[in-house]
């Protein structure tokens, strides 16, 4: 295509962004960036130096030293290193050094893909802002602190509800306080609230919003090559 398709998804911690943004590139034979894997691959890196994830220095320096295996290591998914995200992604020099990463996929996506889902915090707002569809995926905060903890839990850690609940309040309160791209819904995005939606319900007005306002050539359900 001559002008590729790029879905934007923002939205707050375990609104169920990334559960949607991959079924929505599956459905449509999209490329998908979870971008917080950046972010938690970056925080990961300067908790195991032994340095502050305040620390502007140490934060960049590893934000320049990022390889794509940094991006599906284990122990990115804990709540220690989701913590050490968000105060990594509070870092301008960080959130610059990651940009052209992310601009590069979403305009040419790998495997010859005719466009790609990004799913984070700023993406309709700063990373792909021409994106032609934008979702702001959100739920109340006990629902997705509940959804967290059972995630946690099936991984075999085990906080309390009431932990995950502050630490995640804590998170989106820093996320969306910051100077540099904070957290917020672009003007043009469909907000979407999963509090009472099931995954596939999610799933069937992203899709809509997604067809309603891309140009995708359906006649070719692979995606490719058209
Ligand atoms: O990416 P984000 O942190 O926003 O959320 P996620 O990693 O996709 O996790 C969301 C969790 O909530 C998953 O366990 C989903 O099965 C569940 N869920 C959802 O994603 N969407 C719904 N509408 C309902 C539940
Ligand atoms: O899975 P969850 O939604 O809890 O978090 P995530 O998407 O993996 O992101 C972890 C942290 O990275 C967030 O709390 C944000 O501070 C930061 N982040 C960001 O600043 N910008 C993005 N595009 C994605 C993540």
């Amino acid at each position: 295509g001559e002008r590729p398709i790029i879905v934007a998804i923002d939205g707050p911690a375990a609104a169920g962004k990334g559960t949607l943004a991959r079924r929505v590139a599956d459905a449509l034979g999209l490329a998908y960036l979870d971008t917080g894997s950046l972010y938690r691959a970056v925080g990961l890196k300067v908790l195991e130096a032994g340095q502050d994830p305040d620390d502007a220095d140490a934060a960049v320096s590893a934000s320049k030293t990022l390889t794509v295996d940094d991006l599906a290591r284990p122990g990115l998914r804990g709540e220690g290193v989701a913590d050490a995200a968000s105060r990594v992604s509070a870092i301008r020099a960080v959130r610059e050094a990651l940009l052209a990463f992310q601009r590069h996929f979403a305009h040419s996506p790998p495997n010859g893909l005719r466009g790609a889902v990004l799913d984070g915090r700023d993406i309709g707002t700063v990373v792909c802002p021409e994106a032609c569809a934008k979702l702001f995926v959100t739920a109340t905060t006990e629902e997705r602190a509940r959804r967290r903890h059972e995630e946690l839990r099936a991984r075999g850690e085990a906080p309390t509800f009431e932990a995950v609940l502050r630490e995640m309040e804590a998170r989106d309160a820093r996320d969306a306080a910051r100077a540099a791209a904070p957290l917020r819904s672009a003007e043009d995005a469909h907000v979407l609230d999963t509090s009472n939606m099931d995954v596939d319900s999610a799933l069937r007005t992203a899709l809509w919003v997604v067809r309603s306002r891309c140009v995708l050539d359906d006649t070719d359900p692979d995606g490719r090559d058209q």
